[in-house]
């Protein structure tokens, strides 16, 4: 909840939790989350005690994949709700204290946007081409325009049957055929997100995530990134490449961060950037740009001390010239569950599902996705949680096939099974699906484990040592104890090997011990809130904070 009176943009320290609106809260009984959902959850995520809440697509789309092919930036899908509801929901959201940020994807449209319908259906010369990618293929037409690859696997370009009947041009999509990237070279695709970003703005929405902020300019004459066959979306590796991270996307961000300016209360803008390394990362919230970014490298590291700590430095340090807060994270709606990650022997995670499965230690992994929020909530900056991590949810690792909506399933010639097991709708009460997020009987658009009876909301709330109760002990601390409620700078303490174990003032030590020997505590403070139950140590895979030194 913000408080009023804060003179620091509450953003620079803000916890956002992220809501994946299909999968959080059925309020008409439709197997999917909705609007209304939301709204009636609201008490919820203000007694959990985060500031801000970050909507995914709400907005008109064939699902394709999952509301990030929007038709219409300016309206709800009806699934999920009315702009009328909205409004409703902003005015709830303001009321209980929690800021509100939506999602604008703007390097695409959905193939049943009017603008990509009318470029299809006018042939080659359409003017509306222009807008997008449209290109004639190599090899008499037969072959790509180039080797740049799809985010979901295979070719990003697909080929049109124009006006006439016969097989023409190809257009660009990074992400889905479904997903045509816009061309942020024309003045109308400018002239029309500025509408679309003030549309939002005018409404009061707290701020703005930028989906695929990096794809959002592509090399003049459209050269070959390289890419041989099979080649995958790697884009944290990637230098110079034709089709990401390019200096022109900057440009679109000075833009909207004028416009953002023209409005009162500090309104955020937020990019999803994955990128190679924190500098070029650090480039997306240069003074005059966006304001905020995701940390991925944090998200990706596997639980290991050096890997960790060398995201946390190099992110700090590549951030403090520019003068822009870090966040942190650990799961969201494109990432495997880290509660499943940190119980596999290859804890990192790597991109949009393509996590080959392995064995995994689910109880280990709870215990160490206890650890992560700890660090997480003591690190200097603001932070993001996905919904259902303070459940201490695992990913849903077997959905049956038939089941599986990510655009990642087919195209990577059902060999990658996607996000969908991140997606799976939230446990809230009840001992049996759909444990309460949908109308009892009714099937959630992804099936729930019977195991989850154990991990809804109604089951953790009064249980002290829960996850669910971890978690708000921890957001309400976040908020009062020296040093974690201060702008205080992080000091490393050596407490051993693989112990991470950093001081945020004179008052507070954080200390998270993820070597296999228990780490003593004497003489270092009082602790405030543990992971796990201990006295005197910190055991393997435990955290802790600590105050008074
Ligand atoms: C990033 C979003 O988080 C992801 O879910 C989506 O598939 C791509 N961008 C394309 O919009």
């Amino acid at each position: 909840m913000h408080t009023p009176d804060d003179r620091r943009p509450w953003w620079r320290t803000a916890v956002v939790y992220e809501v994946y609106l299909r999968s959080f809260a059925d309020s008409d009984g439709d197997g999917t989350g909705d609007v209304n959902g939301l709204r009636s959850r609201l008490p919820y995520l203000a007694d959990l005690g985060v500031d801000a809440i970050w909507v995914t697509p709400w907005y008109p789309s064939p699902m394709a994949d999952g509301g990030y092919d929007v038709s219409d930036h300016r309206d709800i899908d009806p699934r999920l709700g009315t702009l009328g509801e909205v409004d409703a929901l902003l005015a709830e959201a303001h009321g209980v204290g929690l800021r509100l940020v939506v999602d604008l994807v703007a390097n695409h449209t959905s193939a049943e946007h009017p603008w990509f319908r009318a470029a299809v259906a006018g042939g080659p010369s359409a003017p509306e081409r222009t807008r997008y990618f449209f290109r004639d293929g190599r090899d008499g037409g037969q072959a790509p325009p180039n080797d740049w690859v799809s985010a979901f696997g295979g070719p990003a370009w697909t080929r049109v049957r124009e006006p006439d009947g016969r097989m023409g041009q190809w257009y660009l999509h990074l992400f889905a055929p479904e997903q045509p990237d816009l061309d942020w070279a024309e003045p109308a695709v400018w002239e029309e997100f500025d509408g679309i970003v003030r549309f939002w703005l005018d409404r009061g929405v707290d701020g703005i995530r930028v989906d695929a902020a990096p794809a959002m300019a592509k090399a003049p004459g459209l050269p070959d990134a390289g890419h041989g066959p099979g080649a995958l979306f790697e884009s944290s590796r990637w230098v110079d490449n034709p089709h990401w991270d390019r200096d022109e996307v900057h440009e679109v961000f000075r833009h909207w961060r004028k416009i953002a300016e023209g409005y009162d209360g500090d309104r955020l803008l937020v990019s999803e950037a994955v990128v190679n390394g924190p500098e070029r990362l650090a480039r997306y919230v240069r003074p005059d740009e966006l304001h905020t970014t995701f940390n991925f490298d944090y998200l990706r590291a596997p639980w290991d001390a050096t890997t960790i700590r060398a995201a946390v430095d190099g992110t700090l340090a590549a951030l403090a010239p520019v003068g822009a807060p870090v966040t942190w994270v650990l799961s969201s709606h494109d990432e495997t569950r880290h509660v499943t990650r940190f119980g596999r022997a290859r804890s990192g995670a790597a991109p949009m599902g393509f996590d080959p499965a392995s064995p995994v230690d689910r109880a280990l992994g709870l215990r160490r996705a206890r650890a992560a929020i700890l660090l997480t909530l003591a690190l200097p900056g603001g932070a993001y949680l996905y919904q259902g991590e303070e459940l201490g949810l695992p990913e849903v690792e077997d959905l049956p096939e038939e089941v599986l909506q990510d655009p990642t399933w087919e195209r990577s010639g059902r060999t990658a099974r996607g996000r969908d097991g991140c997606r799976v709708p939230l446990p809230w009460s009840g001992n049996r699906p759909p444990f309460g997020f949908t109308t009892d009987g009714v099937r959630p658009w992804l099936p729930q484990p019977e195991e989850w009876r154990e991990l809804t909301v109604a089951a953790q709330r009064n249980d002290p040592a829960s996850t669910l109760s971890l978690y708000r002990s921890a957001l309400r601390l976040r908020r009062s104890l020296p040093g974690l409620a201060d702008d205080e700078p992080l000091t490393w303490q050596d407490l051993g090997d693989d112990v991470l174990a950093f001081d945020r003032g004179p008052r507070f030590r954080c200390v998270v011990n993820l070597s296999a020997r228990p780490v003593p505590l004497a003489g270092q403070g009082e602790p405030a809130l543990t992971s796990e139950a201990m006295a005197g140590e910190v055991p393997p895979d435990t955290a802790v904070w600590l105050v008074g030194g």
